[in-house]
């Protein structure tokens, strides 16, 4: 009688331990899942609601009640996820203590909100990801500046003798027509004089285009370099920059695959950010989209337009796909399978974290060998309810 009572007591006393503990805790029955106590600060936390399964996300909450009726020793240390507020995600850091008595049995769930310190952590980890894009892209302008400043030297003088030949052809060309006049129709480097008055403008036509196509890309990606090191914010074209991007790749493009389509919707509402973010973002898309084809006849397609309220920017490729094994790190900073040929696994990491800043969403649907499609959606900005 008096065991049975000293029992009794310590049971209370147990209850009161949990009370004055210094994190929530949360008594379970572990076969039927079933909470037999909260302290004050798990209630706190958790609400009266003895539900938690509206609490986590539907498949980490299945892993979590698994865990709880398997647990028969501790279990430290480990995170889920739970639904804040917004939409918003936390991570608890939790352990599990299974309490035995007799074949009687308990697990107390034990858990820290650890959501604004692994926020912090991102954070620093996203800033120091920037940092590194800043170096490099600082060296990038220093070796632009230089070959630009050359390139262009060297474009203007070719535009200057061009101007001075083409005053000698005028010339020449009297002359010429004045020998066909007196001798009839002749070879010139096997034109005929009789077209030549056509053939040599266009022939020094094409040498300026030519010129001044090389003088634009560079100075397009002068300005690309020198706009990544600023961080202003506008109103922008989502037709218009995927078109630079296109541009800027078209190399790149052109060595990966002869198969590359793009469908742009016309007339779409204009987004608010910042240009040089939304082209690093679409170029590390593209880039990842190319690198993935095993040969140029697989394609790649991207298309612009509005779903939902947002509009949105498609990259399909045709490529080898994601295997689902590493589906769950591709996001994380540093993780890639590329680099024995020069990845840095910074692409996904600081795209998500630009679509972030955009206020928008990223979605990638992978299928091994048959290719992968990523999805950026963007809320559009409007000036006084219109777009
Ligand atoms: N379109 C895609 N097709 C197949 N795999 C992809 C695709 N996009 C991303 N991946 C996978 O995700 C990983 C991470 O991509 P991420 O862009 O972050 O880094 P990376 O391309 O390896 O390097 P970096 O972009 O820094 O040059 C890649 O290494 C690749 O395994
Ligand atoms: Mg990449």
């Amino acid at each position: 009688m008096r065991i049975f009572q000293k029992e009794a007591q310590l049971g209370e006393i147990f209850l009161k331990f949990i009370d004055i503990y210094s994190d929530p805790i949360v008594v379970f029955e572990p076969e039927r899942h079933e909470i037999l106590y909260m302290n004050q600060k798990a209630k706190y936390f958790l609400g009266e609601n003895s539900d938690l399964s509206t609490f986590f996300q539907k498949d980490e909450y299945l892993n979590f009640i698994k865990l709880i009726k398997d647990c028969h020793k501790i279990e430290e240390n480990r995170v889920i996820s739970f639904k804040r507020n917004e939409d918003k995600k936390g991570v608890l850091l939790f352990s599990l203590y299974p309490v035995a008595y007799d074949d009687y049995r308990i697990v107390c769930f034990t858990f820290k909100d650890i959501t604004e310190k692994i926020n912090k952590k991102e954070e620093k980890r996203r800033k120091n990801a920037q940092l590194i894009l800043q170096d490099k892209l600082k060296s990038v302008d220093l070796v632009t500046s230089s070959i630009s400043h050359e390139i262009n030297n060297i474009c203007n003088f070719m535009v200057n003798n061009l101007k001075i030949t083409f005053q000698v052809w005028n010339d020449i060309f009297t002359i010429i027509k004045e020998y066909e006049d007196e001798n009839g129709e002749f070879l010139i480097g096997g034109i005929s004089s009789s077209e030549i008055d056509k053939v040599i403008p266009r022939l020094m036509i094409s040498v300026i285009d030519g010129i001044t196509r090389i003088s634009d890309t560079i100075d397009d990606f002068r300005k690309y370099v020198k706009e990544g090191l600023k961080s202003e914010t506008a109103v922008i074209d989502i037709n218009e920059v995927v078109r630079r991007v296109v541009t800027i790749l078209n190399h790149h493009i052109f060595i990966y695959t002869e198969n590359f389509n793009f469908n742009f919707t016309e007339g779409l509402p204009k987004i608010k950010g910042n240009v040089q973010k939304l082209e690093q973002l679409i170029i590390n898309l593209l880039m990842n989209a190319l690198q993935s084809l095993p040969n140029r006849q697989r394609g790649v397609f991207i298309s612009t337009g509005i779903k939902l309220n947002k509009v949105y920017i498609e990259i399909n490729d045709e490529g080898a796909g994601i295997p689902k094994s590493i589906m769950p790190y591709i996001y994380e900073p540093f993780f890639s399978t590329k680099y024995s040929s020069g990845g840095s696994g910074l692409g996904l990491y600081l795209s998500k974290s630009i679509v972030e800043d955009f206020g928008g969403e990223i979605s990638i649907h992978s299928e091994e060998n048959k290719g992968t499609t990523v999805t950026i959606y963007l809320p559009y900005f409007l000036e006084n309810g219109k777009f």
